[in-house]
């Protein structure tokens, strides 16, 4: 009964307190706990086997969402972080070390591939690649230690093909790293394609409703699990009590805010590409897209996630307009939430880039990034439509 994924988005943070009949995990705000134990003598432990008896440690109200997030990406175990970079930035350093080499697509959340540049200067070899399936197999022809991508790329939208990349990992030695955040676990599971550890903003889809920080990362074997949790406690990255407890909340949600946001993603996508002011639309469900036989091959529910990219023909004017005149739309950074967002990639998560890549890359300065959130199809539609007039 409980394999299924809604009842686990439900269920799975296996809380039960057998004393007082509670099933909801409550928020454990006591950042220490009696150690050892008056009665027995011995330290309590978690589920993992680890000690608890300090909340940067263990926390009861983080292992709940922890093992909701394991049972969700069908992983050995999860670990909660305070945001998803600390997720992405604990993850690398319990895994890289001088000399170790790791293969990253220029095209991902800008934050992440300015910190895997800046880890040159602890002698780590960094190999920026082209966001294409080739050019990562190409690199792995040469030995390295990790392969970092996202499974769909932020903003323009490009895809993998995991299970092959995952492949080629293996036979050189590397463990692949997945950010799963553009897509979840509802759409897709990395693990279950090869992949070695998930990351996710948990601030996005797993919270879901634009008011919490988080990250998480679900292993796909328990005894790496240790060091990455040893680093996640030098590193001070841990998730509060309370922010484990309003993910949790937002994560009982997940499927059907994913399912209707994705559905209205393609409505808008389509109306988008029909749109005489717009140049390019960027949505993998959309025929003609170049990644549609790839986004149908690994998203097997044939929804393809609620962000869209699109370019206005006037470039930069016209995008500045747009964001100036939509209305229930919010121009804002992030993605995932309950409200839908309007971001200008070139003068914000992308400005980072050289124009000239950047421009390669399709990140234009007309380029707008849409996150459908939970409002009518038809009002955001209005929304899009009035903006461009
Ligand atoms: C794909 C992706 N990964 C990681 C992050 C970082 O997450 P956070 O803002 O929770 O630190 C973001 C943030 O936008 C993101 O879009």
């Amino acid at each position: 009964m409980t394999d299924h994924f809604s009842t686990k988005l439900v269920h799975g943070h296996g809380y039960y307190d057998e004393e007082l009949g509670h099933f909801i995990p409550p928020i454990f705000m006591g950042i220490i706990c009696e150690h050892p134990d008056r009665e027995t003598g011995q330290p309590r432990k978690t589920g993992r086997g680890t000690e608890l008896k300090y909340a940067r440690e263990e926390n009861i109200t983080v292992e709940a969402l922890e093992n909701a997030i394991a049972g969700i990406e069908e992983a050995a175990d999860a670990l909660a972080y305070a945001s998803g970079m600390g997720a992405i930035s604990s993850l690398l350093f319990s895994m890289l070390r001088s000399g170790s080499r790791i293969v990253i697509p220029m095209e991902g959340y800008a934050t992440t591939v300015r910190l895997v540049e800046d880890l040159t200067k602890f002698g780590v070899d960094v190999s920026e690649v082209w966001p294409d399936t080739r050019d990562i197999l190409e690199a792995l022809s040469k030995p390295a230690d990790i392969v970092f991508l996202e499974t769909m790329t932020n903003p323009t939208l490009k895809m993998f093909d995991v299970r092959e990349i995952a492949k080629a990992s293996k036979e050189s030695g590397a463990k692949l790293l997945v950010d799963n955040t553009f897509v979840t676990p509802y759409l897709y599971k990395p693990l279950r394609d090869g992949a070695f550890a998930v990351v996710h903003s948990a601030t996005k889809y797993i919270a879901g409703h634009n008011d919490v920080l988080a990250g998480v990362t679900a292993f796909s074997d328990t005894k790496s699990i240790i060091k990455a949790w040893e680093w996640r406690r030098r590193l001070g990255s841990t998730l509060s009590a309370h922010s484990a407890y309003m993910v949790l909340r937002g994560l009982k949600t997940l499927e059907v805010r994913v399912e209707r946001e994705s559905r209205t993603a393609l409505a808008i996508a389509e109306f988008l590409d029909d749109h005489p002011k717009i140049s390019n639309v960027y949505y993998p469900g959309l025929n003609g897209n170049p990644y549609k036989v790839l986004a149908d091959k690994i998203l097997e529910k044939k929804l393809y996630g609620a962000v869209v990219s699109f370019e206005v023909k006037d470039g930069k004017e016209e995008a500045v307009d747009m964001l100036r005149r939509i209305k229930i739309i919010k121009p804002s950074p992030s993605l995932g939430g309950t409200e839908s967002l309007l971001t200008y990639p070139a003068m914000s998560s992308a400005a980072s880039i050289s124009r000239e890549i950047r421009e390669k890359l399709g990140i234009t300065d007309g380029l707008l990034r849409l996150s459908v959130g939970l409002e009518d199809e038809q009002d955001l539609i209005e929304d899009l439509d009035e903006a461009l007039k």
